[in-house]
C-alpha cells in the first residue's frame, strides 16, 4: 500500500505513521526527519527549518526520487510523512509512480485546530538516540527526560518554540488547500477527526483504510 499523510504541525503525522507503517508492515519516509538531518551540516537547511519556513521544491523532490530509486523496498509500499507539503510536490510525485507503473492508495488528512496543535507541539519530547516521540501531558515517559525504549536523552526540536510553530502553521496553510484539492478531485483524500487520544485516532485511521 502506498500512502500520504498530510495534517499541520503537530497534528500527529509522525505518531500516526508508525501504527500505519507497523500494522501495513511498510517503511515510512518522513521528509522532515531527513532535513533535520540534513541541517546538522547544512546551514541553508537549519535556517529554512527553523525560521518554519519549506525546503524548496526542487530539493525535496531530488531527495524523494533518490530514495525511491535507491533500492527495491519501497516496490510493496510506504507511507510518505509530509511530503508533499505544496501542488508542484504533488504533482510531481504522481508523475514519478506514474512512470513506475504506480499510484497512491490513499491520502490521509488529520485535522486538528491551531490551539490543540500548539499545545500538543509544545509538549512534545523526541529521544536523541532512536527518535521515539513522546509528549508530556498525553504520553509521557515513565522517568522523565528519558526515553523507555532505549534509555536516550529526550529533547525538543528547534523549531518547536511557539513564535516557529505560528509560522509554521502558517506556512502550511498557504500551501496545503492546493495540495488536498488535488487529493479531493482523484477521490483518494480521507480527512480524519484528529482531536481525540492517539488510539481513538488510530481507530478512525483504521475505519477509513478498512472501507478502501
Ligand atoms: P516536519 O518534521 O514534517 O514537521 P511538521 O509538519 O511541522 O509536523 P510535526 O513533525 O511537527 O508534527 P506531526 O504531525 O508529525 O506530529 P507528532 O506525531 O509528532 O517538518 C519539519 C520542517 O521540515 C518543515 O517545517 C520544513 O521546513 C521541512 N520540510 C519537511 N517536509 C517538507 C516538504 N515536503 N517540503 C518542504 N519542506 C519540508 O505529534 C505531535 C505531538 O503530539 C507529540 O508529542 C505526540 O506524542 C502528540 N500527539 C500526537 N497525536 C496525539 C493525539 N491524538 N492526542 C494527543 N497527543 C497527540
Ligand atoms: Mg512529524
Amino acid at each position: 500500500m502506498r500512502f500520504v499523510i498530510l495534517g499541520p504541525p503537530g497534528s500527529g503525522k509522525g505518531t500516526q505513521s508508525e501504527f500505519i507503517a507497523e500494522e501495513y508492515n511498510i517503511p515510512i519516509i518522513c521528509t522532515g526527519d531527513i532535513f533535520r538531518k540534513l541541517a546538522e551540516n547544512d546551514n541553508v537547511i537549519k535556517n529554512i527549518i527553523n525560521a518554519g519556513e519549506l525546503v524548496p521544491d526542487e530539493k525535496v523532490e531530488n531527495i524523494i526520487v533518490e530514495i525511491l530509486n535507491k533500492d527495491d523496498r519501497w516496490e510493496k509500499g510506504f507511507i510518505l510523512d509530509g511530503f508533499p507539503r505544496t501542488l508542484h510536490q504533488a504533482e510531481f510525485l504522481d508523475k514519478y509512480l506514474k512512470e513506475h507503473h504506480s499510484k497512491l492508495d490513499a491520502v490521509l488528512l488529520i485535522d486538528v485546530e491551531v490551539d490543540m496543535l500548539v499545545k500538543r507541539i509544545s509538549s512534545r519530547r523526541i529521544c536523541k538516540n532512536c527518535g521515539a516521540v513522546y509528549n508530556l501531558i498525553t504520553n509521557p515517559p515513565e522517568k522523565a527526560g528519558i526515553c523507555d525504549i532505549c534509555g536516550g536523552e529526550l529533547y525538543q526540536r528547534e523549531d518547536d518554540r511557539v513564535d516557529i510553530v505560528k509560522s509554521r502553521v502558517e506556512r502550511y496553510n498557504k500551501t496545503i488547500k492546493e495540495v488536498i484539492d488535488y487529493y479531493k478531485n482523484l477521490s483518494i483524500l480521507k480527512v480524519i477527526d484528529g482531536r481525540g487520544s492517539i488510539q481513538e485516532v488510530y481507530s478512525i485511521v483504521m475505519d477509513e483504510l478498512e472501507a478502501m
